[in-house]
């Protein structure tokens, strides 16, 4: 029988890191966590309960009351991807706006959310048989992960695939500000104090700027076929 691995899937934002790990965990059967819609549901609750205004997060009101956010994510067996619950509601794709964009990464500079959300992630991935994905999955949450993948590709032309998912759900957004949210996240993610997003030293590096999502499939899939056999 099959090993049963953990994959973690680090890299800047919008590179396709969700598409690539979904695809990976239907084929293998294993579970997927996007960890970046963990960080996206407690900035929700930090808008919907107003300790943010414009250019201010009310940091230590978030963290006095992250013991009532509770999160988990529910298989949709329709889109064939877990949904992501805050307080047993589907926020799926309230988490998905550039306002929810724009203040994530500041909640994920806080060291206390980062913890609540580490522990839940080790929790899933407890057993193996996980493709997690985010920003410290191989650094921090699952350093002795059997396989990590870095994924990296130009600001341009992750803007360029983020604009257009956004205008596809009819969002209006211009090009400018998405690239320069991508631009600002990479920014803050990779220099915070706390878990910053850098590649872990036996991390294979995927650069897709120009790779289609059939060629890293089937290069990952080698990788994961090596691992498990
Ligand atoms: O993967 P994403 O773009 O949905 O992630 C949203 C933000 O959450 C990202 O800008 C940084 C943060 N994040 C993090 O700090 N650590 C993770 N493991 C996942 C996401």
């Amino acid at each position: 029988m099959n090993k049963k691995i953990t994959i973690a899937i680090d890299g800047f934002s919008s590179t396709g890191k969700s598409t690539i790990a979904k695809l990976i965990a239907k084929k293998y059967n294993y579970i997927y966590v996007d960890t970046g819609a963990m960080y996206r549901a407690v900035s929700l609750f930090a808008k919907q309960h107003n300790f943010v205004g414009n250019d201010f997060l009310d940091k230590e009101k978030l963290i006095s009351n992250l013991n009532d956010i509770s999160l988990s994510f529910k298989f949709n067996e329709d889109l064939g991807f877990a949904e992501m619950f805050l307080n047993d509601k589907n926020v799926e794709q309230e988490i998905r706006t550039l306002e929810v964009s724009q203040l994530v990464s500041k909640v994920a500079t806080i060291s206390e959310v980062r913890r609540k959300l580490v522990a839940e992630q080790q929790q899933m991935g407890a057993k193996g048989g996980i493709v997690m994905d985010g920003r410290d999955i191989g650094t921090v949450v699952f350093p002795n992960a059997e396989l990590k993948l870095f994924m990296t590709a130009s600001a341009d032309k992750r803007a360029t695939r983020r604009y257009k998912e956004l205008l596809d759900k009819g969002d209006k957004v211009t090009f400018e500000e998405i690239l320069f949210n991508v631009e600002e996240r990479d920014r803050i993610d990779s220099t915070r104090e706390d878990s910053p997003l850098i590649k872990a030293d036996d991390a294979i590096e995927f650069n897709n700027s120009d790779m289609g999502i059939d060629e890293q499939f089937e290069r990952i899939c080698t990788l994961v076929d090596r691992k498990i056999s």
